[in-house]
Parts: structure tokens; C-alpha cells; sequence
């Protein structure tokens, strides 16, 4: 399918197979590129907000969703806590074992985080804390995993996720440079034209320059993103906006880098449940 027949209403669609089969296409290419310990994008941006805002304690039972090739389970182990980490590609399941040492204290597992019923059965009121990293915006659907959230945590659980910032890093936005003279210097200034923002949208897109099918984007904006959480009580308890540092060297100059340093791609949000 491609964008045309997405927005197409006649066109039949299977947003979450299809979904699933993107990802375990490019399962290799995503392993490879997340490697052991992460690109800059997550080393940098996701993993310190993340843990910031998670603030890990030993011991800590820890669900990791949509955990790809378990690089932030492997991270939360490291950090002392008991993991479980879920994906529904068997593919990146399969790489994030092939890189887990039997010692870690993780377990991983084939599942859909879409499906409500196959959620709660990881046990209702077993985690300290849920963590999701870079994955709700690939997801078709989020109300069943936020209503399975709310059995699953533990009474003070929080739920900590990131995403492609939807204000500045979302499928419509256009990375734009431009020259201009200014006291007898040449200047390029680069900034971000948001073309869509307020509709959710799915499109096709690349997670990877090299990634050998593209995947399906669910675009929300922050409004329904969060209202999904606040109609089943959560409270938004703390958030990051991590953007790269002015010195940091941009790979290509339309690339996210020290050329943006004042504009975040990636939103990090911290739940809480509402006390009963
Ligand atoms: C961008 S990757 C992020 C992976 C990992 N969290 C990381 O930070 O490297 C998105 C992940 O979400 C997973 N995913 C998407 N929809 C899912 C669903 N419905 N259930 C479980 N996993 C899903 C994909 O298989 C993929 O591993």
C-alpha cells in the first residue's frame, strides 16, 4: 500500500499486520543500527530523559514495550532492575535475545501491544514502572495498551515514553536551510516548516535511510496522544524536550544535529495513575 491508498477510505486496511511485517523486514537493518549500546540519537536524547524521568531503582520490575532489539532492557538490567520485554516482531525478539548474556535479568516475549487481553496476562499489578521507547508512534492503536497500563502497574507505577517530537518531528515537517548575507558573512540558517500537525495521520515513512521497507507512521498530535492516557487516569507528572548541542556535528546539513539545536526532535513524558 502506499500514502494514496492509506488515505484512500475504500482501501482496504490492516494498519497493525502490516506494521508488524515492515518491522520484522527490517528487523537486520534496525539491530544493526541500534547495535549494543544505541546511535547518538538514543544515547544522547532518549536513554538520559528516559532515565531521568524513570529514576530506576534496584530491584524494580521494569516492562519494556516495544523493545526492539532490547537495547533499553538490556540498559534497565544493567541498572538492576528485572525486565520484561515485549515486541511484537519475532525478528527483533530473536536479535534482542541474541544479544541478552543468560545472566541479565530479562525476559523477553513475542507479543502485540495492541491487544489488551494479551497484555494483561504479563500479570495486572506486577511492575514498578512501564517504559516504551520511540515505539507509540509506530503503533496502530494506544488506548488498549494505556487501559492495560493502569491493571499492570503497581498503584504509584509510572509509565515513562518517548516519541518523534509531534510538533517538529512529525511525517509532515520539512527540514529547511537558507542562505543569507549578514554584515558581509554568508549565514545558513536552518529551521523546521510544519506543513500538518492538528489531524492524525498515517503515512508511510523511514525510520532508516537504508531500511528495505518503508513503515507505517500513526501520527497523533500531543492533544490526543495524552488524552488517550488522561481518559483512563493517568496525570502527566513530568516531561523532557531533549534536542542535540549547538557543537554537535550534523552528518548531512538537513540531518538532526547541532544545525537544530533549538528545536527537539523527540518528546519524553512521564504518567502517573491518579491515586484511587
Ligand atoms: C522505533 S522501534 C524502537 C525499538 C526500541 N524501543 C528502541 O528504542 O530501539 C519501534 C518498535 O516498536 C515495535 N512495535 C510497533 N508496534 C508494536 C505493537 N503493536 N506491539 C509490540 N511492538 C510494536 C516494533 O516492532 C519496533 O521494535
Amino acid at each position: 500500500m502506499n500514502n494514496e491508498q492509506a488515505r484512500n477510505p475504500d482501501y482496504p486496511k490492516n494498519w497493525n499486520q502490516e506494521t508488524q511485517a515492515s518491522w520484522n523486514s527490517n528487523a537486520l537493518n534496525w539491530d544493526a543500527k541500534m547495535g549494543d549500546d544505541g546511535n547518538d540519537f538514543h544515547r544522547l536524547l532518549v536513554r538520559p530523559a528516559t532515565e531521568r524521568l524513570l529514576g530506576v531503582k534496584v530491584g524494580d520490575r521494569i516492562l519494556d514495550i516495544g523493545c526492539g532489539n532490547g537495547i533499553f532492557s538490556r540498559r534497565l538490567a544493567s541498572l538492576g532492575a528485572k525486565v520484561v520485554g515485549i515486541d511484537f516482531s519475532e525478528q527483533l525478539i530473536a536479535c534482542a535475545i541474541g544479544r541478552t548474556q543468560a545472566q541479565d535479568a530479562i525476559a523477553y516475549q513475542v507479543l502485540d501491544a495492541t491487544n489488551e487481553t494479551a497484555l494483561l496476562e504479563l500479570g495486572e499489578n506486577s511492575f514498578d514502572a512501564a517504559i516504551s521507547a520511540m515505539t507509540l508512534m509506530d503503533m496502530a492503536e494506544i488506548a488498549p495498551l494505556f487501559r492495560a497500563l493502569t491493571k499492570l502497574l503497581k498503584p504509584q507505577g509510572c509509565f515513562v515514553f518517548s516519541v518523534m517530537h509531534p510538533c517538529f518531528n512529525n511525517p509532515h515537517i520539512s527540514m529547511v536551510a537558507e542562505e543569507t548575507e549578514s554584515n558581509g558573512e554568508i549565514e545558513t540558517r536552518c529551521s523546521i516548516k510544519v506543513e500538518k500537525y492538528l489531524q492524525p495521520t498515517v503515512t508511510y515513512g523511514l525510520a532508516l535511510r537504508n531500511q528495505p521497507k518503508p513503515h507505517i507512521y500513526f501520527h497523533r498530535p500531543i492533544n490526543l496522544l495524552l488524552g488517550e492516557a488522561f481518559r483512563v487516569g493517568f496525570v502527566l507528572d513530568g516531561l523532557e524536550e531533549p534536542a542535540f548541542p549547538a557543537d554537535y556535528p550534523n552528518n548531512y546539513l538537513l540531518s538532526w544535529g547541532g544545525n537544530f539545536s533549538e528545536i527537539p526532535p523527540v518528546l519524553v513524558v512521564r504518567l502517573k495513575l491518579l491515586a484511587a
